[in-house]
């Protein structure tokens, strides 16, 4: 399908297909909305976590099954050889983890001149002010709120601080990135989340692991109005 034209503003609720039915991804991404939601896609790699996804055949694959914004978020050690891989397959925004880029620079460069939009994350463990001389050029930055790896984990509240940082600085420096917030999100913690100034809620269990995932949908959008 041919992209979304997002406008890259927020409240926006990017449900991850990492917990949904790799059987079923057509009824998965069927749920998302092209017009409000986002697609985040985790991507692992065994080394920089300790969990095993998908690479650009299966981003491809959700390209091809829904027009929405795929938000691509990288786990993975040596980000730089794959970027040019996961943009052909269709992604919207790349996001690179700071502690797996040797020369950050080099490695934000090279998502930008892919066409995608360029993310920046850290793990929940890396202080923000590192985030600090790369925070400018961005379009994302991402807030880990539990440790990347898997789903399902516990909300980590300490990391509302890193968002309100990050809120803070923005405004502080005129910059123009959104603040993506992932791991434990529900109708319970976006809240918290969009109060501390998160503009992009990705929710993997709180959205598939449901009974009825177009309600949860539903109910997390509702959640951060
Ligand atoms: C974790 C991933 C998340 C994951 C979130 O490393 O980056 O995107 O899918 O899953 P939930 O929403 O279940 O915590
Ligand atoms: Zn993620």
């Amino acid at each position: 399908m041919s992209r979304s034209p997002h406008p890259l503003a927020g409240p926006i609720v990017a449900p991850s297909i990492l917990s949904a039915d790799f059987a079923r991804l057509g009824g998965a991404l069927a749920l998302v909305d092209p017009a409000r939601d986002w697609v985040h896609c985790d991507i692992m790699d065994n080394h920089f976590v300790p969990n095993l996804t998908f690479g650009p055949l299966i981003v491809a694959a959700a390209r091809r099954l829904s027009a929405a914004f795929l938000d691509v978020h990288l786990m993975i050690e040596r980000p730089e050889t794959l970027i040019a891989g996961f943009r052909e397959a269709g992604a919207d925004l790349v996001t690179v983890h700071l502690e797996a880029c040797a020369d950050p620079a080099a490695v934000l460069a090279a998502v930008r001149s892919s066409g995608a939009r360029v993310g920046l994350t850290l793990r929940p463990g890396t202080p923000f002010a590192q985030a600090e001389p790369w925070l400018k050029d961005l379009d994302l930055f991402l807030v880990m709120t539990v440790e990347p790896g898997f789903g399902g984990q516990a909300f980590m509240p300490g990391m509302l601080e890193k968002v309100r940082a990050a809120r803070e600085w923005r405004e502080r420096h005129g910059a123009r990135y959104l603040i993506e917030v992932d791991g434990g999100i529900s109708s319970v913690t976006a809240p918290q989340c969009r109060a501390a100034g998160a503009d992009v809620f990705v929710a993997g269990n709180a959205v598939y692991a449901q009974g009825d995932p177009a309600q949860a949908l539903a109910a997390l959008r509702a959640a951060i109005r």
